[in-house]
């Protein structure tokens, strides 16, 4: 059946309504800043995608937090969650690893595909997909343990035990959470001895040193004063190369820095996803404009 015309039009004329009359965006800058280093649509359509999920719904008890969430996250791309406080980003994002099985009486409806495979499919080895798909939360969590031991930690539980082999995971992990400068004379130092966004990334190499296919990451730079979170930005860049990553953020000037790709939630819902320049620059959705000028949330 042919659409009408009005349909095939409205996206166009949509979009050059907006543009005529210059949404407001207050990240046009950091949006150019970035233009060339971020990929556009085309090329985040090309990209083969590393996680997949479909009509994912999710229940806390009889509470519904998220709502039919369809979301492909392209490989080798920085994807960025944003929405208002409780709309369900940390809730989807634990839903890619199966963090949430740790929270009693939660419910998942859907499909979420690692690689083309169901993660909640029967027989599923939970402890390999968290290694698969590693996750760094908002509050760096260093154990209180030696710097060395943090990184070789993960790769001890999976068994290995030759010391120059977690010699070799342990630098090549600081060096690509771009700490190894900073700590290596001090490998036997107490990781709580570390600054905020020392330890901030120090948790990124643990979470490197499992060597995973995919980043999950919750606000990694909200506690962080400008100058780490800087750091932390300019990882992120540089890790897509080798890894696929979500990145949860309020800050609406990192989601623009950072990501390719960012897809906006609301009360549970994926309102809107698109290539990051795009949708800060052309939102289709008035819920998206609203939020990323700042009008709520
Ligand atoms: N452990 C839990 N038990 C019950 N309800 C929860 C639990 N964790 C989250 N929720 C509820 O699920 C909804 C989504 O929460 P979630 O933490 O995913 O939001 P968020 O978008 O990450 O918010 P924020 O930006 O504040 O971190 C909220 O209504 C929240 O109260
Ligand atoms: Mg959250």
């Amino acid at each position: 059946m042919l659409l009408p015309e009005t349909a095939l039009d409205s996206r166009p004329e949509r979009m050059s309504e907006a543009s005529a009359r210059k949404t407001p965006v207050r990240m046009t800058t950091a949006t150019l800043d970035q233009s060339n280093v971020s990929r556009s649509a085309a090329e985040i359509a090309e990209q083969s995608k590393k996680v997949v999920t479909r009509d994912v719904d999710f229940f806390y008890g009889a509470k519904q937090a998220l709502y039919k969430v369809s979301l492909d996250v392209p490989e080798h791309c920085v994807t960025a969650l944003i929405g208002p406080s409780g709309c369900g980003k940390s809730t989807f994002l634990r839903c890619l690893n199966r963090m949430n099985d740790m929270i009693d009486d939660t419910t998942v409806r859907g499909e979420i595909l690692l690689d083309g495979k169901n993660v909640y499919r029967r027989g599923t080895d939970v402890v390999e997909l968290r290694k698969r798909v590693g996750m760094v939360f908002q509050k760096s969590n260093p154990f209180p343990k030696s710097i060395y031991e943090n990184v070789a930690y993960g790769p001890r539980v999976a068994g290995v035990r030759k010391r120059n082999i977690l010699d070799e995971i342990v630098e090549k992990s600081l060096r690509q959470s771009a700490l190894w400068d900073e700590v290596q004379d001090r490998l036997y130092d107490s990781a709580l001895q570390l600054s905020g966004g020392q330890q901030q990334r120090l948790c990124i190499a643990r979470a490197l040193a499992t060597n995973p296919d995919v980043l999950l990451m919750d606000e990694p730079a909200s506690a962080l004063d400008p100058k780490s979170t800087a750091a932390v930005e300019d990882l992120i860049f540089g890790l897509k190369k080798s890894y696929t990553i979500a990145i949860v953020t309020h800050n609406m000037q990192q989601a623009a820095r950072v990501s390719d790709q960012t897809a906006f939630f609301y009360e549970g819902h994926l309102i809107e996803v698109g290539a990051t320049n795009e949708l800060f620059t052309n939102p289709y959705e008035k819920q998206t404009e609203d939020y990323i000028t700042g009008r709520f949330g």
